[in-house]
């Protein structure tokens, strides 16, 4: 079958409609474009797991709190198509705004909770953003199966949670970070890095690693390891810490003392380009026998 490009929600349902009537199902990788192998990732598993491929690339307005950030975001569809089309997508789903928001949106998607801290307080605004547009391609494609990346962990339980919460019926496939050789995240933002800050990037993987080998190994003291990874990366020329937080994997809540896995989390500046990046250190169970010995 060769690669559909489609622009709208009606000719999306009428390109479906068979693919359904013949039994097959569907997968869907929502993203915003400027692909890379992280999003190839995603593709890869909705190719081995599902009959019908639809990636669906829109730059949401409603979940950027600057409007800079939005204006700067990397666009080059022609590339992505390419992208897409060397990767066996079926269906790639290319709304303009006003196809998305065709009349001012009056109603949206607020996860609670989980939206506190980390992303959530330093973008205002920004996951009611994601879960509503997150929302709307569920509705509008219908798949059986949603690929999310670990990469943007706190989007993830957001998504997982929004779908239990709303009884939406997908499954939300979560899919491993892919990184540089160097451990970089592959990230749509790292196009903007200069060769300077390109070198000094990684830093922020490796310090969330040696943090995260620390919580493995049974330390306890969550502050304690929490001031060496800040002070780590706040010694680095260029690198400005947004925040670094242990917390609850599922409910994205800061944790004081280790009780089970958690999360570490960062965000951090390199010049003007903001990176996130997240370990799991799932081993702290044993940390919790070791305290009762
Ligand atoms: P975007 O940043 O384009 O990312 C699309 C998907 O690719 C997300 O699920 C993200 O977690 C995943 N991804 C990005 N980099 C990755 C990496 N290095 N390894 C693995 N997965 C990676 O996230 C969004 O778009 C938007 O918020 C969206 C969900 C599309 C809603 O607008």
């Amino acid at each position: 079958m060769n690669m559909q490009l489609i622009q709208t929600v009606a000719g999306l349902r009428d390109a479906l409609a068979p693919v359904r009537r013949s039994g097959a199902s569907v997968g869907l990788a929502p993203t915003m474009g400027a692909l890379h192998a992280g999003h190839g990732r995603l593709i890869e598993l909705a190719r081995q797991e599902t009959g019908c491929v639809v990636v669906s690339i829109f730059v949401n307005p409603i979940q950027f709190n600057q409007k800079d950030d939005y204006e700067r975001y990397p666009r080059d569809l022609a590339r992505d198509l390419e992208f897409c089309r060397a990767r066996g997508v079926d269906v790639v789903f290319v709304p303009e705004i006003s196809e998305m928001y065709p009349s001012p949106q009056r109603t949206f998607v607020e996860v609670e909770r989980l939206t506190e801290h980390l992303c959530g307080r330093f973008r205002p605004g920004h996951f009611r953003g994601v879960a509503t547009v997150v929302m709307k391609l569920l509705n509008i494609v219908q798949p059986d199966r949603a690929y999310f990346g670990e990469k943007d962990a706190q989007q993830l339980a957001v998504i997982r949670r929004m779908v239990r919460d709303l009884d939406v019926p997908v499954e939300i496939v979560p899919v491993a970070t892919v990184r540089e050789p160097d451990g970089l995240a592959l990230s749509s933002r790292n196009q903007r890095l200069s060769a300077a800050e390109r070198r000094v990037a990684p830093a922020l993987y490796q310090v969330l690693q040696r943090a995260g080998e620390r919580i493995a190994a049974g330390v306890t003291d969550v502050q304690a390891v929490k001031m060496e990874a800040l002070a780590a990366i706040e010694g680095l020329p260029g690198l400005r810490v947004e925040y670094l937080e242990f917390v609850d994997p599922e409910d994205m809540q800061p944790v004081e003392r280790i009780a089970g896995p958690v999360r570490v989390m960062a965000a951090v500046w390199v010049g003007a380009t903001r990176l996130i990046d997240n370990v799991l250190c799932p081993l702290a169970a044993v940390t919790q026998v070791t305290e009762i010995a």
